[in-house]
């Protein structure tokens, strides 16, 4: 049996709100092997963000075991999780969380910058072609505050990809797109999935998306569902 990737044991995490403990995720087990495809769908407010924010490492859970790429997170400190994250892991936030004084060309620049042997030439290069495979090549320059909400959604998702991480948590990457660019992040995403092995975790609310990922669970009271793709199966 492979080791999973991901590997989230009893994961509960809690935050504290006016004085009260509010729990958003209650013993959450999951396990995610190389190169699959996994859906996660849930209400606005299930605490869908706060999963894929644990499990991508960049939230410690207040309680629980989370292994990542063999590592036991939840013993880890905030740097040595930076780390395994640069090593490993794109992010497309929900809100993008571009930086608003670089352009579109800087921002997807990031994390190369942050690689060991960082060359600004190659990177440069990298950013361009990432940028110009979601359609943004005459967008360059600009900065997000001149760039629609779709095109800083495509910002984002080109800096998750440009280090061609092993793994892509995106939430809602397709949440601000038209019917056709959606569709082409999609074939995007799937066709890294294919070529690259990258193994895909994607928040999302279209319920067909989450039937072309191998697995889908929904999450409610904190908890996950079993794979309904699975269940759809049987
Ligand atoms: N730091 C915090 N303090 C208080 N409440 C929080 C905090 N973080 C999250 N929450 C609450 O936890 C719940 C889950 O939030 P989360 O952002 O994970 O939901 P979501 O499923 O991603 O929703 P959406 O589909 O709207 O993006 C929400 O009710 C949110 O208000
Ligand atoms: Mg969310």
């Amino acid at each position: 049996m492979p080791q999973p990737m991901i590997a989230a044991h009893q994961v509960t995490q809690s935050v504290q709100f006016n004085n009260k403990v509010l729990t958003i995720l209650h013993d959450i087990d999951l396990e995610i092997f190389a190169g699959e495809q996994v859906a996660i769908t849930g209400r606005s407010g299930s605490g869908k963000s706060t999963l894929l924010g644990v499990l991508a490492t960049l939230d410690r859970p207040t309680s629980g075991e989370l292994w990542v790429c063999g590592q036991a997170v939840h013993t880890l400190t905030e740097e040595q999780r930076a780390q395994i994250r640069l090593a490993n892991i794109g992010f497309v936030f929900q809100s993008f969380q571009l930086l608003p004084h670089l352009s579109a060309l800087e921002n997807v620049m990031l994390p190369m910058r942050l690689q060991p042997n960082f060359n600004y030439k190659v990177a440069e290069k990298k950013a361009r072609s990432w940028l110009s495979r979601v359609g943004l090549e005459r967008q360059i320059e600009q900065t997000p505050k001149v760039l629609s909400g779709g095109e800083q959604q495509r910002v984002a998702i080109a800096r998750a990809l440009i280090a061609e991480p092993k793994l892509i948590f995106a939430d809602e990457p397709t949440g601000n797109l038209d019917g056709q660019t959606a569709q082409e992040i999609e074939n995007l995403l799937f066709d890294l999935n294919r070529e690259l092995g990258t193994t895909l975790i994607l928040v999302t609310h279209d319920l067909k998306l989450a039937q072309q990922c191998q697995r889908h669970f929904h999450l409610e009271d904190g908890q996950l569902s079993q794979d309904i793709n699975q269940l759809e199966q049987v």
